[in-house]
């Protein structure tokens, strides 16, 4: 009783116009017993989390993309409350050509190619990346989690240590393996992820995660033996792919939707849950969530932190005020005090019904049509 009274007046102070308010409240009121008893079922939860060791004010981190290619941008996430920012991704391509630039490749064997890559990377050279990276950590003081997108592990992973010193607190691999030869094996283009996260864990020491794709035959041991190799500490679930659409006006190939919908949230609902408890790194999930339910899905399905997008494009920055609030409403109305009371409560691991994680067939009974 007396704990929950002292963390009220904690949250009032942090609100002057609440507290004021709720000064006024009481003065005025006849009933102040009535109030009091309020205050005393009062349960505000506790936000702050730790995500690879990073200390987060609250588990809403805002994913790669054009909301986190500039500093004024991150600063605005971070005045609207965002957990911590992904940096827009720096791809594997831009810094292999500043490789080149290094070397002065002037006899390369394909030299509309070089020029082309020189020219795609003009504006976004990895200097610029390293820029925004200082720049982002002198404007804020939530996490800046760095990003490359990359399918090889060749000499652009040197450049990892460069990310390091510009200050990074965490670097997201974000590996984009589309499994499309029909000669290859399952497990040759996996080995990309070993190789790519052995190399890069081998040149830096802050937090590595990857962002990976669901496309595996064997996905659950994939990431349980990336998490077991000691070379990530964070596993973002999943990679959202530009997927390729048919328009049948024109019969022509056209581009799926670039921001997702509401619904894609069970997607990485399913093995959040599935694997948490069961993997040596810490889980953020990604892809669908667009409020605060979906939000405490994730946390409670075994996720440490989710990443957000498309909706803050369509809502603007202030939205992650309304998604945290209605998050934390869900929490309070649970009496759940805290994100690691939360965490992983619905898991497979823990929860009695663990087998519906595991159902894949539509059934009446689940699915509710007959
Ligand atoms: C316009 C746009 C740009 C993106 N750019 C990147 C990127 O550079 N690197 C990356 O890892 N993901 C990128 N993503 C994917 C997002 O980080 C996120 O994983 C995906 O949009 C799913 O989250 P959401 O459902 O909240 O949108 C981008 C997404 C959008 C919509």
């Amino acid at each position: 009783m007396f704990f929950r009274f002292v963390m009220f007046f904690k949250y009032q102070f942090t609100n002057k116009t609440c507290f004021l308010n709720m000064l006024f409240n009481i003065r005025s009121t006849k009933n102040k017993r009535l109030i009091l008893c309020n205050i005393s079922k009062s349960n505000n939860m506790d936000l702050s989390t730790k995500y690879m060791g990073l200390n987060l004010k609250n588990p809403l981190i805002i994913g790669s993309s054009g909301l986190t290619d500039k500093v004024d941008k991150i600063k605005k996430l971070e005045d609207n409350n965002a957990g911590a920012v992904v940096l827009k991704s720096l791809f594997e391509e831009q810094i292999n050509a500043e490789v080149y630039n290094v070397a002065d490749s002037g006899s390369n064997d394909y030299p509309e190619a070089y020029e082309y890559i020189k020219e795609y990377t003009k504006d976004k050279t990895i200097n610029e990346y390293l820029a925004l990276i200082e720049d982002s950590k002198k404007a804020v003081n939530i996490p800046v989690i760095a990003s490359i997108n990359c399918v090889t592990d060749t000499e652009w992973i040197k450049f990892a240590e460069d990310i390091e010193k510009a200050g990074a607190d965490a670097l997201e691999l974000n590996i984009a393996l589309l499994p499309s030869d029909p000669f290859a094996e399952g497990c040759d283009s996996e080995d990309i992820y070993y190789k790519i996260t052995e190399k890069i864990s081998n040149v830096i020491s802050i937090p590595v995660s990857l962002k990976m794709s669901y496309y595996s035959a064997g996905l659950a041991k994939l990431i349980y033996n990336l998490s077991a190799s000691g070379n990530v500490k964070g596993i973002t679930l999943f990679n959202r792919f530009y997927n390729p659409d048919i328009d049948l006006d024109s019969l022509e190939i056209s581009s799926s939707n670039v921001f997702s919908t509401p619904d894609e949230y069970t997607l990485p609902l399913r093995w959040v849950a599935l694997l948490s408890g069961k993997i040596d790194a810490d889980m953020a999930a990604t892809t669908g969530i667009h409020d605060g339910s979906s939000m405490a899905k994730q946390i409670l399905a075994g996720a440490s932190a989710v990443q957000i997008v498309s909706s803050i494009y369509k809502h603007g920055p202030e939205y992650i005020n309304t998604i945290l609030k209605e998050f934390e409403d869900i929490a309070n109305k649970h009496n759940l005090s805290s994100i690691d009371e939360m965490k992983g409560k619905l898991s497979f691991h823990k929860n009695k019904y663990s087998r519906a994680f595991e159902r894949v067939q539509f059934m009446k009974y689940f699915g509710g049509i007959s």
